[in-house]
């Protein structure tokens, strides 16, 4: 190479011609590693030291975006080589489980391991749910998690370690004492139910496809070639099983969950040690119960033998434990009539079709509609009003219809014509190409729009005013309490001056009333990043929506920004909008859509008024840590670790949790152990608390 070796200079410090340099080589490298990785199953870098390439790549481009060159890997992302990952033989294959459908074959489970064992008693059983979800192999080897794996043929999967390394409940480094140096942690990726909603109305919204069950969804988020989408997609993981250890920490299948639970992973709270056929049916019958209840997908419940020397003993029959059963739960499908087909208008003019049915009893639990997705799934299944059809309640939630009993159609029962005009406003509802999604074009006019934009800006993770829930947005919107975003923060003073005073209004006593305005004046201030989501974009959902307000920082620059880009796609402001890392054409054009349009610029407006919007925390790029890699041990006496990790973040510093020869300093507390040794051995710079004060205070 021409250019000289910058790779361990500051971001800061490069000249021009170094960065365009530096982008050129990351760009080929990572593009090597990418072939490596997706097509010829050989990886040549560990995934820490891919991903800090491509942490160095985004820096630079965050530093010098007019730089960014068309075949940068921040562009490619999303349309990886050729859609497939490694594979990985597992080491110990993952098995199947044998299924129990009716008390008589778990009476006929323990009876064949009694005999096989030879005991007159029955052994003792683990009794768990189990999950709806996919099984996932996690290896850590010295503690240190080096590879995630989907269970794939039992013998063979697919690696996804950058995808698990986005899940909270999967631990990066095994926690305790005496770790084996080889441990295969084995459990259950699920998504919850509520997420998988949210999910799917995000994804309806957007036109993309809504999956069918969380238990898709979960496996179509693991398996993103991009894991930052992973990371947004809220997945969890039961740990319950293991494939190679290279030692034992318990001797029973409960005391190896025990110690799976204070290695740092999340295991299920209702798992239960019993001593009898009748109790695991007990117990059966208990969690069907709990079912409905529960934010996850179960199927069923899982019985394992619990000492492990008798699980040994008893070994395999083909590809299934001999000491081990799922007893499933009956299926949730059940066939109903379809009175009506209503059509819901979502935030952004999307129409749905939702069947009203006529009640039926599904595992348990009375349902009255159904969802139809779109207007082609209609097509496809033939739906009509009158038919008689199979439903499911899949992902225990949102109820489907499966499909149409035929023979059992009236004979006047008309193919279904979708409509064309919103049923809210009247206005032309249009199907742009290649979308699955029909959409009213009332926009601001439309007050089914207007409802849902509502409530979408009080929701959870946008401004999350407690007491304003779906209902109230509803009968605020109607009787004209609250049309804007604006109105939710001159209520009081509105119902101070006696109009529509709302401790008039049935159900709302004088405490309902201050708490709701309590609730919302605890909102007055707001990060820049939850306002953009509030806004209710479309395609802004929360990753979009940090990643444009780190960007300008304030709200001043983000709307000051975003009008400037309004001029067109040529001005200066719409080129800084699109080189924003992850934000593409789509996004910005919605964005920049939705600030030209005069009521929108006026609705913000007033709510600005109203509210205080907090600016982003910047990483400061010329601060005398940034780029450096600190560890912190032993406990510290000015500030908690806590804060000492987001003060070296902040400062554009990388926090790491081990010495190594990478590292630049240690930050040594009190009581300071191995870490301080490794350090000295490895001639790493050791800082006293006060040494890093001064450090990092003098940024
Ligand atoms: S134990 C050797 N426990 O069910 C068998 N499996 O039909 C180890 N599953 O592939 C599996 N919850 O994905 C076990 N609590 C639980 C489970 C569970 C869900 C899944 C797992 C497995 C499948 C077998």
């Amino acid at each position: 190479m021409s250019s000289r070796d910058t790779s361990n200079t500051p971001v800061d410090k490069l000249t021009e011609a170094d960065a365009k340099a530096e982008l050129k080589r990351l760009a080929a490298e990572i593009a090597e590693h990418d072939k490596r990785y997706y097509q010829d199953d050989a990886p040549k870098v560990s995934d820490a030291d891919y991903d800090a390439l491509r942490l160095r790549n985004n820096a630079i481009e965050a530093h010098f975006p007019e730089l960014i060159r068309s075949d940068s890997p921040t562009r490619r992302v999303g349309a990886a080589p050729t859609g497939r990952f490694a594979k990985v033989r597992h080491s110990v294959g993952m098995l199947s489980l044998d299924n129990a459908f009716n008390d008589e074959d778990v009476t006929e489970f323990v009876d064949r391991i009694k005999r096989f064992l030879k005991l007159d008693e029955t052994p003792a059983f683990t009794a768990e749910p189990k999950i709806d979800g996919l099984s996932l192999s996690l290896r850590y080897e010295k503690g240190e998690l080096v590879r995630g794996a989907t269970r794939g043929d039992g013998f063979e999967g697919e690696d996804v370690t950058a995808n698990v390394r986005t899940l909270k409940d999967i631990p990066h480094k095994l926690k305790g004492r005496n770790i084996p140096d080889v441990c295969e942690v084995r459990g259950e990726v699920y998504m919850t139910k509520s997420e998988f909603l949210e999910l799917n109305k995000r994804q309806a919204e957007a036109g993309d496809t809504v999956f069918a069950n969380p238990r898709n969804s979960a496996a179509g988020s693991l398996r993103m070639k991009d894991a930052s989408i992973t990371a947004s997609r809220d997945l969890h993981f039961f740990a319950y099983a293991w494939g190679e250890m290279s030692a034992m920490p318990a001797d029973t299948q409960s005391g190896m969950v025990g110690w799976f639970a204070k290695a740092g992973f999340q295991t299920n709270p209702m798992m239960k040690v019993v001593g009898d056929v009748e109790a695991l049916l007990a117990f059966h019958r208990d969690i069907e119960q709990k079912r409905a209840s529960l934010d996850y997908d179960i199927d069923g419940v899982v019985y394992k033998v619990e000492r492990l020397d008798f699980q040994q003993r008893l070994g395999f029959v083909s590809r299934s434990p001999r000491w081990a059963i799922a007893h499933k739960f009956a299926a949730e499908k059940a066939t109903t009539i379809i009175k009506e087909i209503d059509i819901q208008v979502g935030r952004t003019g999307s129409l749905t079709p939702v069947a009203k049915l006529e009640p039926v009893s599904v595992g348990g639990v009375v349902v009255q509609n159904a969802t139809l997705h779109n207007e082609d799934e209609i097509a496809r299944k033939d739906v009509r009003i009158g038919d008689t059809v199979t439903i499911q309640r899949a992902g225990d939630v949102i109820p489907q219809v499966l499909g149409v009993v035929l023979e059992k159609r009236p004979k006047d029962a008309k193919p279904y014509q979708f409509p064309t005009l919103c049923p809210a406003c009247g206005s032309h509802a249009v199907r742009e190409e290649g979308e699955v999604v029909r959409r009213c074009t009332g926009g601001l006019i439309c007050p089914a729009q207007q409802v849902e934009r509502l409530r979408h800006f009080v929701s959870r993770n946008a401004f999350d005013i407690e007491g304003l829930g779906e209902k109230q947005v509803q009968a605020f919107f109607a009787d004209g309490r609250i049309m804007t975003p604006a109105d939710i923060f001159t209520l009081k003073e509105r119902d101070k001056r006696g109009e529509k005073k709302l401790a008039e209004i049935e159900g709302y006593g004088e405490t309902s009333v201050r708490n709701l305005f309590n609730a919302i004046d605890e909102r007055r201030e707001i990060p820049l990043n939850r306002l953009i989501y509030a806004l209710g974009i479309r395609h802004i959902g929360e990753t979009n929506a940090k990643l444009i307000a780190r960007h300008y920082a304030t709200i001043e620059a983000f709307i000051a920004g975003l009008e400037a880009a309004g001029e067109g796609p040529e001005s200066e402001a719409y080129h800084e909008l699109i080189a924003i890392g992850g934000i593409g054409e789509v996004v910005a054009e919605a964005i920049v859509e939705f600030f030209k349009e005069t009521r929108n610029r006026e609705a913000v407006n007033a709510l600005l008024r109203e509210i205080k919007v907090l600016p982003m925390e910047q990483t400061v790029r010329d601060s005398a840590v940034a780029g450096k890699t600190v560890v912190f041990t032993g406990s510290m006496e000015k500030m908690t670790r806590e804060e000492a990790k987001a003060m070296a973040e902040r400062l554009g510093a990388k926090v790491s949790g081990s010495v190594s020869k990478k590292t630049d300093y240690v930050v040594a507390g009190a009581d300071a152990g191995s870490k301080l040794k490794k350090a000295a051995e490895l001639g790493v710079a050791v800082l006293s608390e006060d040494d890093w004060i001064k450090l990092a205070g003098g940024a």
